[in-house]
């Protein structure tokens, strides 16, 4: 085939005298009809190369274009009709709109032969551009095409939040969009000793063959280390026949093992968007029919074949968005450990400032943890359709573990006040109580000695005698009020006779060194030791209390994801009841946040059954699920949460850490 455009004809037409003069541009073949009107030789037509039939209008016009609609695109007509008298009624019977369609152009049989050079021309350059544009719309389509599957892969990959899950579609994905059997992943990474690759995992669609992970020196030795060093793609037709001059050899000690045959091998970097190889992908033969097993030499042969240039495209756009998420992943995966750390820090800090309270914070966060789940798995009551996701459960863990943090911002001697008076304060009670005791004993020491100058012996024995047994009773009740403020300084309950004793005490005075009258017990004093139950007064009770307020201002100040941003809220209304008698704001039913329902309990469970108050004996267990229930009675508590609570004894599934 000479490969020059084609023109046809009718053997002995009028088009063949137009065609004959230009033998040396183009391919001219003519065409013999039968008596039939057959057409021998036009079977030949096309064939890849550009044809135009100079159709003699009125002999084979009706076939030809009938041939033309069969859909031949690089295939034009020219329709001839004779130059005679008839002509122009024939041309425009042979221009109606049916042959429009299929006839490129008309030229009368005298046509000059610049028109019919011009007219041929024209005639090809249209078959080239309709060709052209074809093949426009072919590669927009398969662009878009594959720009829609990397775009659904990208999305997949972008979703996936755990990095073995991840790298694991990275490499399916990548094998499918490039058809490939198998393929492994490894990853750079970077220890005190330098840079090394991972094997991290391999994929095989004909053969199941057991892994390890393994580390492979950065170094050009291997096809995996070369393109991880140079960024380069491999691109091998077959394996075992690497063109010499590489650093490299083909390893086939997998081959050897599994009895797979490697055949077309493709390796490539996975980039970031810096440019830099964060991994290798390796990609093995690239199969004609995706759904093939390749079990056998005979299989390879059968169905394997190069990596095709398209392959290699998509699979290195495909590696880069994957080095992308990757990347992202563990950027994000840093930021979580980075969270982690940090909440972990805040917690160690409440538990130094209130070491009495130690580990509470763990535990209920603990407690809640297993409630949420426990909640999630029940099918009966009003929360058989409630279900937190595992981003609301970290959101749930983050707010219990931080719930007290705002405790940093209560006084230190408030926080750990366990008794009335604060311990310098009994101190400075008990030094007191000593001046008071020597200061009776020199006075009745100087009354005696005046007893002795003023008076005869006689007197003076009888006097003394007096004297002495009223020093010893003043001792004896002085000694009384010191132990009567020591157990009233107890965070015990204060009965009614108790007040009027401490009203008396109040009432003694003694004289100072410099002679100034003193109360036994200054006003402060009073008010504390007054505290009718437990070791708080109301000033105190309401800084405890601020410990909410100042852990919902912290939280507030953290720019928490989307995902935890209620961590505040949740954690601010742990001391909230349902009734609305609970601290600071007094929510009430569902102005209190569900997840801080469950974390209540918990914190009220904890603080019971803690045993690490030492002014605080430990409930027992079935005593603290019955003050719960009593909460629960007084509509403080959610009754089918504690219903949870106790049904899956949450308390069992963490057994709270033993005091040291
Ligand atoms: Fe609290
Ligand atoms: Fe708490």
């Amino acid at each position: 085939m000479s490969g020059k455009k084609q023109i046809w004809y009718l053997e002995g037409s009028a088009a063949e005298k137009l065609a004959a003069p230009l033998r040396t541009r183009y391919d001219l073949r003519p065409v013999s009809q039968n008596k039939k009107g057959a057409l021998r030789g036009a079977e030949a037509t096309g064939n890849g190369v550009p044809t135009v039939w100079l159709a003699d209008m009125k002999a084979s016009g009706k076939v030809l274009q009938a041939r033309a609609r069969e859909g031949r695109s690089k295939y034009r007509i020219i329709g001839i009709f004779p130059a005679n008298g008839n002509s122009s009624a024939k041309a425009r019977r042979a221009r109606s709109s049916n042959d429009r369609s299929s006839v490129f152009a008309f030229l009368p049989s005298n046509a000059p032969r610049n028109i019919v050079e011009k007219t041929l021309e024209a005639a090809f350059e249209n078959i080239d551009l309709v060709e052209r544009d074809r093949a426009g719309r072919r590669t927009v389509k398969t662009w878009e095409r594959e720009r829609e599957e990397l775009n659904e892969i990208g999305v997949a990959l972008s979703s996936q939040r755990e990095i073995g899950a991840l790298l694991t579609l990275i490499l399916s994905k990548t094998r499918e969009i490039t058809a490939a059997d198998a393929g492994s992943l490894y990853l750079v990474e970077q220890d005190s000793q330098g840079q090394h690759l991972r094997f991290m995992l391999t994929q095989n669609d004909s053969l199941e063959f057991p892994y390890q992970e393994f580390v492979l020196p950065m170094a050009e030795n291997s096809m995996a280390g070369y393109t991880a060093l140079r960024g380069e793609v491999l691109n091998f037709p077959d394996a075992y026949k690497i063109p010499a001059g590489h650093p490299f050899r083909f390893n086939n000690s997998y081959d050897r093992d599994s009895g797979y045959h490697t055949r077309s091998l493709l390796t490539l970097p996975m980039r970031n968007a810096k440019g830099e190889v964060l991994g290798v992908l390796q990609l093995i033969n690239c199969k004609r029919n995706r759904a093939a097993r390749l079990l056998s030499a005979k299989d390879v042969a059968k169905y394997v074949q190069p990596f095709r240039e398209r392959s290699v495209r998509l699979a290195l756009s495909l590696a880069s968005q994957a080095a992308v998420a990757y990347e992202n992943r563990k950027l994000y995966n840093e930021i979580e450990t980075l969270l982690e750390g940090f909440v972990s820090a805040a917690v160690t800090a409440i538990e130094q400032r209130d070491p009495t309270t130690s580990g509470h914070s763990l535990r209920v966060s603990a407690y809640t943890q297993s409630l949420a789940a426990a909640v999630n798995a029940t099918s009966s009551g009003p929360y058989a359709g409630t279900f937190f996701d595992a981003e609301q459960l970290k959101e749930i863990r983050y707010a219990a573990l931080l719930h007290d943090f705002g405790k940093v911002g209560v006084r230190e001697e408030v926080l750990v006040k366990a008794k009335k008076l604060y311990p310098l304060q009994l101190d400075v009670l008990r030094q007191r109580f000593d001046y008071i005791r020597k200061e009776t004993e020199a006075g009745n020491v100087r009354r005696k000695l005046q007893v002795y100058l003023e008076h005869d012996r006689g007197d003076a024995l009888s006097e003394i005698a007096r004297l002495s047994e009223d020093f010893d009773q003043r001792l004896k009740r002085i000694e009384e009020y010191l132990q009567f403020i020591i157990e009233a300084n107890e965070p015990t309950l204060l009965e009614q006779h108790q007040f009027q004793k401490l009203r008396e005490i109040a009432q003694q005075s003694f004289l100072d060194p410099r002679g100034i009258e003193r109360p036994y017990l200054n006003p402060g004093e009073i008010k504390l030791l007054s505290i009718p139950k437990g070791s708080l007064d109301p000033s105190e009770r309401l800084e405890i209390e601020s410990h909410v307020i100042h852990t919902f201002n912290f939280l507030s100040q953290i720019p928490w994801t989307k995902s935890l941003q209620k961590v505040p809220e949740i954690a601010r209304a742990h001391h909230e009841k349902l009734n609305g008698t609970g601290y600071p704001y007094k929510l009430r039913g569902d102005q209190i946040p569900l997840p801080t329902k469950m974390m209540t309990i918990c914190d009220i469970f904890d603080a019971l059954t803690a045993s690490d108050r030492p002014y605080k004996r430990a409930v027992p267990i079935p005593r603290a699920l019955s003050i719960l229930e009593d909460c629960v009675r007084a509509s403080e508590l959610d009754p089918d949460l504690f219903r949870v609570f106790h049904e899956e004894k949450i308390y069992e599934r963490v057994m709270p850490p033993t005091a040291e």
